[in-house]
């Protein structure tokens, strides 16, 4: 006789049990109270189709029949259903229906923990996000996530601050709209807010702040969000990520947020702020800072406002398109961490230091579109190493000492002489002249697409990592 397995062991073990003991018209080995069920199959029949045969199909949902999705915990030795996750994410996931539903009767899982729906609710029939009953789930939910669900519009009830378990709050690109409930604020526990890519408009409201100490990330980021920073963020004394990016923000940088001394990053590209350079000494206090953000802003002012020394961890610095004058301190230099500098497309005058190229982590820099002068002091070895993840184009007073590079820099005139006596056409300081070179090159890709990575994808990791780090 062949031997069994290993692996099959317990599956038979289980469907022996299993036929034992219905066979005697009992509960089976693994007891779920019927009502439970029963809400399982109906919530998820609503969601996935009505041809979904829950009772055929997984007669044991928290057993020897698992769901894709479905995830059980024992409670005073009866399986309740304690997660829900619906949408593609893996094959075997459960798949929305074209009229998928959101049951009420979800309200009913008592023991529900984490509730996902990814990639759920289609555009061809609009769903809202319930506006009542949160309340009985209040015992219990930690994670709500609504994400990428094109269909789910509305706006956010306020009701779900009843959820005051929660830890974490993810409505990521879906179709809500309206303001912000400030009810949101007494969601105590939170550890991650993330509410980008939506149609969400108006004031961020301050509560947000001020009753959030354990808020690790936020992200309001891709919305039309309106107004100033809320003063109240500098009560987020745990907060490690803050991405407004891609609102309507104006205003400068509220003097409290200089007591976030744990956020590493600060994302608020593409924005209205202004005069966020002048308030340096708040900048100064964000000693954790890794990846400043900046860029695409009418932010104004100099590099020379900040002590670029304090805030010595930053690996990320984008200030492209800020209308930044002034010169490039040396300061930027002892940046020792820095891996990517945009400082593109400003009204940036004087000469660039030869040691930018010195800093050791540098893979992206980013000069073009300024007023820069005289001879850029770089390396051939440098340019080589940069490649196309650098820019110092349209610089029309700027020009190089090396050989055939970088794109878009003539030569220096006497460099020239030295180097390549025979050549004619030396360099004679008109832009119009190095403007028109330009349009031969093969431009390397731009400074916005080159800058990507950090955000918000990462932040899941740290959250992780932070947690684990508090537990132990
Ligand atoms: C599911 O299947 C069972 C057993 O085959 C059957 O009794 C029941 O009516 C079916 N339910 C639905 C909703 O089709
Ligand atoms: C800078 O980073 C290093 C290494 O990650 C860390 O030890 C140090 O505490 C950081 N400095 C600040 C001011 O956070
Ligand atoms: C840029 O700054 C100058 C003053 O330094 C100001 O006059 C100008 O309006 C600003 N431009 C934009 C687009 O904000
Ligand atoms: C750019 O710099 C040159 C040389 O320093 C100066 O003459 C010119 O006025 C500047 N142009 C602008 C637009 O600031």
């Amino acid at each position: 006789m062949r031997r069994i397995t290993s692996s099959w062991a317990p599956l038979l073990l289980s469907l022996l049990l299993f036929f034992l003991v219905s066979s005697e018209g009992e509960v089976p080995m693994a007891p779920m109270q019927r009502t439970e069920q029963e809400t399982l199959y109906l919530v998820i029949q609503d969601v996935v189709g009505k041809r979904w045969n829950g009772s055929q199909l997984y007669p044991d949902p928290c057993g020897w029949t698992q769901i894709q999705g479905v995830s059980c915990d024992l409670s005073d030795g009866m399986w309740y259903v304690t997660g829900l996750s619906i949408g593609r994410l893996l094959d075997s996931s459960l798949e929305c229906a074209e009229d998928a539903a959101f049951s009420p009767l979800l309200f009913e899982l008592k023991h529900l923990r984490r509730l996902s729906f990814l990639g759920c609710f289609s555009s061809h029939r609009q769903t809202t996000i319930p506006s009542r009953q949160w309340e009985q789930l209040a015992g219990s939910l930690e994670t709500l996530e609504f994400r990428s669900n094109q269909g789910l519009v509305g706006e956010v009830p306020a009701n779900l601050a009843q959820l005051t378990r929660l830890q974490s709050l993810v409505l990521v690109d879906n179709s809500l709209s309206g303001e912000l409930p400030r009810e949101l604020g007494n969601l105590a526990q939170l550890k991650r807010l993330a509410l980008a890519g939506n149609r969400f408009c108006g004031y961020i409201p301050a509560s947000l702040g001020s009753n959030m100490a354990e808020l690790l990330i936020l992200d309001l980021s891709r919305n039309s969000l309106t107004g100033s920073l809320p003063s109240s963020f500098g009560d987020l004394a745990s907060l490690l990520k803050l991405d407004l990016s891609h609102n309507l923000l104006h205003g400068s940088l509220p003097p409290e947020l200089g007591s976030l001394r744990s956020l590493t990053l600060l994302d608020l590209r593409n924005n209205e702020l202004s005069g966020v350079l002048a308030q340096a000494h708040t900048l100064h206090r964000m000693v954790s800072l890794q990846d400043l953000l900046l860029s695409d802003n009418p932010l104004g002012g100099s590099l020379s406002e900040v002590q670029w020394e304090n805030v010595a961890n930053l690996t990320t610095l984008d200030l492209s398109r800020a209308n930044l004058s002034g010169a490039i301190p040396e300061s930027i230099a002892g940046l020792k961490r820095l891996r990517f500098l945009a400082l593109d497309n400003n009204r940036l005058s004087g000469s660039v230091s030869p040691k930018l190229a010195t800093l050791p982590s540098l893979t992206g820099l980013y000069l073009n579109g300024n007023n820069l002068t005289g001879e850029l002091g770089f390396s051939d070895e440098f340019y080589r190493r940069m490649g196309r993840r650098s820019a110092f184009w349209d610089n029309p007073y700027l020009c190089h000492g090396s050989v055939g590079m970088p794109t878009g820099v003539e030569q220096c005139k006497q460099a020239q002489q030295t180097s390549n006596p025979q050549d004619v056409a030396a360099y004679d300081g008109n832009p119009d002249q190095s403007s028109s070179m330009l349009t031969s090159f093969v431009l390397p890709a731009s400074s916005t697409s080159a800058w990507r990575g950090v955000g918000v994808q990462e932040s899941v990791i740290a959250l992780l990592l932070v947690m684990f780090w508090r537990r132990s």
